[in-house]
């Protein structure tokens, strides 16, 4: 029977041919010209995988940047149907002052499978690894959850470090964090980046705090391909968002498990660098006899087989 993962290495070249297309941009100042050619580049590729592809979660709406748009029809239209979650560009900001962890990202799963946001840009999210699966309870107050991850993992909360965005919103969640012992690794932008972080064990136990949705959806394919734990809680933060998520009725007090952010295991979490970042490699340019090449650095997560593969590709353009 077809599968979501059977798509993989195609959905590995939509992330490397937008990397490819952005990468000239990476420490230009300019992130809406650089997100402009990797949505289009993204676009362009996808359309050639067999698939009956849709966009369920897209970008652009929370930022007005260039966007696959949300219910946008994408690949040939024949074989599986897959939900796909995008952000062509995730960590604009960090990719146009070339600092690290701004990645060209992608998930996938079999249609109606992820959980649909509607108007609600932003999500509550807490990711942890692996070993803490079951083990958190998502509503308990921040210090008991990093008590319940320190007794998950056999650490001491001292030793216990969470991903956290650098927002003025995350005030109150950081003297939580720090009130209890436990150290915080502050970004200025990429949650999936810090999420990934968690999941694969690299240097931190847990991601915390509000973020984009669409990130939050990607993550959550990332978080159920590899056995790790996420809830996320919509949280709506603009004035238009609010009021669109109550007139779509869009509850903001329930914390939605990870297998209700995403409800299967044939998922897949693509994810190219644009900057180098703790898990995967900035675009690299080079020349040879035969002329200018690229060679970009991608990690698959994949559901189907709960394992990491690393992908790095060399192209000349
Ligand atoms: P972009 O890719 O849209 O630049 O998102 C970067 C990011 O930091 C995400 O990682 C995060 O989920 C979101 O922005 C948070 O949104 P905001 O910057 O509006 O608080």
């Amino acid at each position: 029977m077809a599968s979501v993962a059977d798509l993989k290495i195609d959905l590995v070249e939509v992330c490397e041919a937008a990397a490819r297309a952005c990468a000239p941009f990476v420490g230009s100042g300019k992130k809406d010209e650089g997100d402009g050619l990797a949505v289009d580049a993204m676009r362009e590729r996808i359309n050639h995988v067999h698939m009956r592809g849709t966009i369920v979660i897209g970008e652009g709406a929370k930022d007005e940047a260039p966007a696959l748009y949300d219910g946008e029809a994408v690949g040939t239209g024949a074989g599986i149907a897959v939900d796909i979650a995008v952000d062509p560009i995730e960590g604009t900001n960090l990719f146009a002052k070339d600092m690290p962890g701004s990645i060209c990202t992608l998930a996938a799963a079999p249609e109606g499978a992820m959980y649909r946001p509607g108007s609600c840009f932003y999500m509550d999210k807490q990711v942890y690894p692996k070993a803490a699966r079951g083990k958190i309870d998502a509503e308990a107050p921040t210090a008991e959850r990093l008590q319940q991850l320190a007794r998950a993992l056999g650490k001491d909360i001292r030793d216990i470090k969470v991903f956290v965005l650098d927002k003025p919103r995350h005030k109150d969640l950081l003297q939580e964090v720090y009130a209890c012992g436990a150290k915080v690794r502050l970004a200025s932008d990429g949650d999936v980046n810090g999420a990934i972080q968690a999941i694969l064990n690299m240097g931190c136990d847990a991601l915390f705090g509000i973020g984009g949705t669409p990130e939050g959806i990607v993550t959550a394919c990332a978080a159920r391909a590899m056995g790790a734990e996420m809830f996320g809680r919509m949280a709506p933060q603009k004035d238009f968002e609010i009021e669109a998520c109550k007139k779509e009725g869009i509850d903001t007090t329930r914390v939605l498990t990870r297998d209700e952010l995403v409800t299967s295991d044939d998922v897949l979490f693509i994810a190219t660098g644009l900057t180098s970042g703790a898990y995967v490699q900035h675009v690299k340019v080079g020349s040879d006899a035969n002329g200018k090449f690229m060679t970009t650095d991608t990690v698959v997560l994949d559901g189907g087989v709960a394992n990491i593969r690393r992908v790095q590709t060399t192209v000349h353009v």
